[in-house]
């Protein structure tokens, strides 16, 4: 009764929209209708686990404005995003689609866009929820990070950039918060660049041996100028990567304003109280509505930059401290809301991006989040730890408080919904993997659109899930796994990160079968002998795996090397490079 009390609320609302439209259209002297369309704040984390939060079982890290969002709205438990990593995530979130349908993937290892001076990034024929939104008449903005690429051809293009897809304001930073930000002695990027320097330390070793070899045996047809180009070309890579990457790691770190670097590089402690007052004068300019504001927090990434107030305070160190301080966050924020009267009217989503990272945890010290009952962590394809995040929607008056979502989501929904409740149209010339939440969430569908999920690592299909229709149960199918080590653990701690392909994982042959209704943690592998249904669910499952191979095409992957590789003529810099310094912020004080 109560859901149909308020699906019907809904409804009314809706009707009451569509009616003002006519209204409005008719008559040209009323046109104060924008008000009526519900706005949209979406939140994301960074690395947040889901196990760190209150609502989802934590019991020592204080999370209560998190929580808050649970009890007045909708929790989905079985919420996912699209991938394991940043880059891609973010790519299906705001397309609605998996990352291999827009190329916002690699192939060879790079598992984020690397710089800000790469020439990947989303490509301008994709299509985000903002661009469709500021098409019916919302105020787009985000604030935060973005690392969805920047440039194209020179430092000032700004093909990327969030202004060029739909977004009406940005603040924030382009890249992403990385360890290199403030030499944390932990980071992504700082492997990556290892792999390469790595490779071009081989090549001058080859070059140098075939030298040697050529002059031994008196050979005069060796290509010298190959030999001799290739070594040099290797040796200045090298020490341009050597010398220069510490500045440009830290030349990466700045905060933009639209199209304008306004702290380069960053001041960490005053980041967070930044990005609030933005947060705030957006809600102030904007509140006669209709917007759209997507706040993409720094938190919980390395370097886990928290300030004075926060540090020493959680019972879980630094990383604790950083989560808290980014609950602290979210409470200013529904506090805005509340104070320019907005809580009604606002359709507020929480979640993050991927699983925390396991590898994060090393020695006495915790600085990657934890995924609770879930196998795995942050960077796996497959494993739930990865992908299993939080998420929660609250909508004072239309969704339920307190209603708990079991169902299979994912965080592409996000992009048929808000197109939706705006009034849009999701685009029809592509395909979108993501399905409209608003039925499940109002209790009017029993089941969410996914039948299937497929869980892609880079662009390796590793698993993928099917939801029975008929049983309810949900059957998870794993074709590659990573090779855990130290062998037993959940991670891959040797390596900061563990990989997509190659000889750190294992191909499954027949495929790994759990039970996740039963097994969510999948610990117990099935078996023909154990499942009578192994062969008829593994049957049933490559036949969708198929179907959607049908449905891709081929795309520049844009994550791949020659696009993700730093290109010095790309590189943003306020100031005259290499020395690349500003400072346009006035101090905040929230
Ligand atoms: C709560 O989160 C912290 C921080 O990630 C973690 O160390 C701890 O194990 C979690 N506790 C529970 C009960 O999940
Ligand atoms: C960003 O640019 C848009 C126009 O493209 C403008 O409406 C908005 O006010 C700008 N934001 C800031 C903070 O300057
Ligand atoms: C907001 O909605 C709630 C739930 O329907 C209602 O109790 C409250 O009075 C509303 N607040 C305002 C300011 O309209
Ligand atoms: C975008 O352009 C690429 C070529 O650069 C093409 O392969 C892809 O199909 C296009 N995507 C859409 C959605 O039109």
């Amino acid at each position: 009764m109560l859901h149909l009390h308020h699906s019907c609320l809904y409804f009314r609302t809706r009707l009451a929209v569509t009616f003002a439209v006519l209204l409005g259209l008719m008559s040209p002297a009323c046109s104060d209708i924008s008000g009526s369309w519900p706005n949209v704040l979406l939140m994301m984390a960074d690395d947040l686990g889901i196990g760190d939060i209150g609502c989802y079982g934590n019991t020592t890290v204080r999370t209560p404005n998190i929580d808050r969002l649970a009890e007045e709205g909708v929790i989905l438990i079985q919420h996912l995003a699209a991938a394991s990593m940043c880059t891609p995530s973010r790519a299906a979130f705001l397309t609605g689609r998996y990352p291999i349908r827009s190329g916002m993937v690699s192939s060879n290892g790079l598992r984020v866009l690397q710089w800000v001076s790469v020439s990947g990034g989303l490509p301008k024929n994709e299509t985000t929820f903002a661009k469709i939104l500021k098409d019916k008449g919302y105020v787009t903005g985000i604030i935060g990070k973005w690392h969805l690429g920047l440039n194209c051809e020179s430092a000032t293009d700004h093909c990327h950039h969030p202004l060029s897809h739909g977004f009406d304001h940005f603040y924030g930073m382009t890249l992403s918060m990385m360890g290199d930000c403030i030499g944390f002695d932990l980071s992504e990027k700082r492997v990556g660049l290892q792999r390469r320097l790595r490779f071009c330390l081989q090549v001058v070793a080859l070059a140098v041996l075939s030298l040697a070899a050529g002059k031994v045996m008196g050979l005069a047809s060796v290509p010298w100028a190959l030999v001799i180009g290739s070594a040099v070309a290797a040796l200045l890579i090298l020490i341009a990567s050597y010398f220069l990457g510490p500045l440009i790691v830290h030349a990466d770190c700045f905060l933009m304003r639209n199209h304008t670097i306004t702290e380069q590089p960053m001041k960490f402690q005053r980041t967070a109280s930044l990005m609030l007052r933005e947060v705030s004068s957006f809600l102030k300019r904007n509140k006669h509505g209709p917007f759209l504001l997507f706040v993409s927090f720094l938190h919980t990434h390395i370097p886990l930059v928290t300030t004075e107030k926060f540090l020493g305070k959680s019972l879980h160190g630094l990383y604790g401290d950083n989560v808290e301080e980014m609950d602290w966050m979210v409470g200013k924020i529904l506090d805005y809301l509340d104070k320019e009267g907005l809580s009604n009217s606002t359709l507020v989503y929480f979640t993050s991006d991927n699983g925390g990272s396991l590898e994060y945890q090393l020695g006495n010290h915790q600085y990657g989040g934890w995924n609770g009952i879930y196998k795995g962590g942050k960077g796996m394809g497959g494993w739930e730890g990865g992908i299993r995040v939080p998420g929660l929607i609250r909508w004072p008056g239309v969704l339920s408080a307190g209603r708990v979502v079991a169902e299979t989501t994912s965080l592409m929904d996000i992009f048929p919904t808000v197109i939706q409740l705006a009034g849009g149209a999701v685009p029809q010339d592509r395909v979108i993997d993501g399905r409209d939440l608003l039925p499940l969430l109002l209790g009017t569908a029993q089941h969410s659109g996914h039948e299937f999920l497929l869980h892609y690592c880079e662009k390796f299909l590793h698993a993928a899930r099917w939801h029975q229709p008929d049983t309810g149960t949900v059957w998870k199918v794993h074709y590659i796994t990573p090779i855990f080590q130290p062998e037993g653990t959940g991670g891959c701690y040797g390596r900061i990160m563990c990989p997509c392909f190659g000889e750190g994982v294992t191909r499954h042959d027949p495929p790994l079968l759990f039970d996740l209704s039963r097994d969510p943690s999948e610990t117990h592998v099935l078996t023909p002998a154990t499942e009578p249904m192994f062969h008829q669910v593994i049957a049933r499952v490559q036949q969708a795996v198929e179907r959607h191979q049908q449905t891709l095409s081929p795309v520049p992957l844009q994550l791949d090397e020659l696009r993700n590789i730093w290109t010095p003529w790309l590189q943003p810099c306020c100031g005259r490079f290499p020395l690349c310094w500003c400072d346009r912020e006035e101090d905040p004080n929230v």
